[in-house]
């Protein structure tokens, strides 16, 4: 048994404090409090693996498609939708919106590459054959349902998006340190790195505009950063799942939030 981490309780800072960070540096804080999760999150140090007998493998590998081909398509193309709409009125987010329509254009693909995926270990390609569980319709209630950009972008692509790449055993660890690098096929590896991954970046990028623009307040940034632990406690549920029905298990003590 490892010892449990902390993250930073950012959100127990003072007004003070809060303000005292530049809209770049808010950002930053924000990143490296996923990142850290994640890396905390995804060490194969945390993890054992179980044997699966090859049909269980194959209908697991189906699910874990299903599940991230649904998370694509409701995440990535309806929150940033809303972003779009909230950020009209300033004439000047021109860059911003056109920004997120390419986001919205890459999610489908996403949501396709996932959908091929998942007909490939011989499930149905269709979103709407995916019976969706209760904690992936709660993350996609935690990422949409705001009417603030910044609330949203917190959400999505500043812990969502950061944290998904090392699901597929990219982001900060090495691949010989990443829990799920070991566990999905090779196949599927190469074609998510150049389909999904390479993608991410530029979907991080918007969020971090629409951030610095609109953390606002004191009282505005508590609440953002707030919103990051509720979201990191759901991606708890969801992304041990997703582990499970790769073959393992949790043995270490989670992170903290
Ligand atoms: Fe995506
Ligand atoms: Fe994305």
């Amino acid at each position: 048994m490892t010892v449990a981490v902390e993250l930073p309780k950012l959100q127990k800072l003072s007004d003070q404090e809060l303000m005292a960070w530049t809209p770049k540096e808010f950002v930053e804080k924000i990143i490296g409090k996923s990142e850290m999760f994640a890396e905390i999150f995804f060490h194969k140090e945390h993890w054992e693996t179980f044997e699966l007998d090859e049909q269980t493998r194959k209908d697991n590998l189906v699910e874990f498609c299903a599940r991230l081909a649904w998370r694509e398509f409701y995440n990535g193309v309806h929150p940033p939708s809303k972003q779009i709409v909230m950020l009209e009125k300033n004439p000047e987010d021109i860059g911003i919106r056109i920004r997120l329509a390419q986001q919205i254009i890459d999610e489908v693909q996403h949501q396709r590459t996932w959908g091929r995926w998942c007909k490939h270990y011989g499930g149905s390609p269709r979103l709407q054959d995916y019976d969706v569980s209760p904690e992936v319709i709660k993350q996609f209630q935690l990422t949409n349902d705001y009417d603030d950009p910044a609330e949203i972008a917190v959400n999505l692509q500043l812990t969502g998006e950061p944290i998904l790449v090392y699901l597929f055993g990219f982001g900060t660890l090495k691949p010989d340190e990443s829990i799920t690098y070991s566990l999905l096929p090779t196949e599927l590896l190469k074609d998510i790195e150049k389909s999904v991954v390479a993608d991410e970046p530029r979907h991080i990028a918007v969020g971090k505009e629409i951030m610095k623009k609109y953390c606002g307040d004191a009282k505005k940034r508590r609440n953002i950063l707030e919103l990051q632990c509720t979201r990191l406690e759901n991606t708890i549920k969801i992304m041990m799942k997703d582990l499970e029905l790769l073959g393992a298990k949790r043995v270490g003590q989670l992170p903290i939030i």
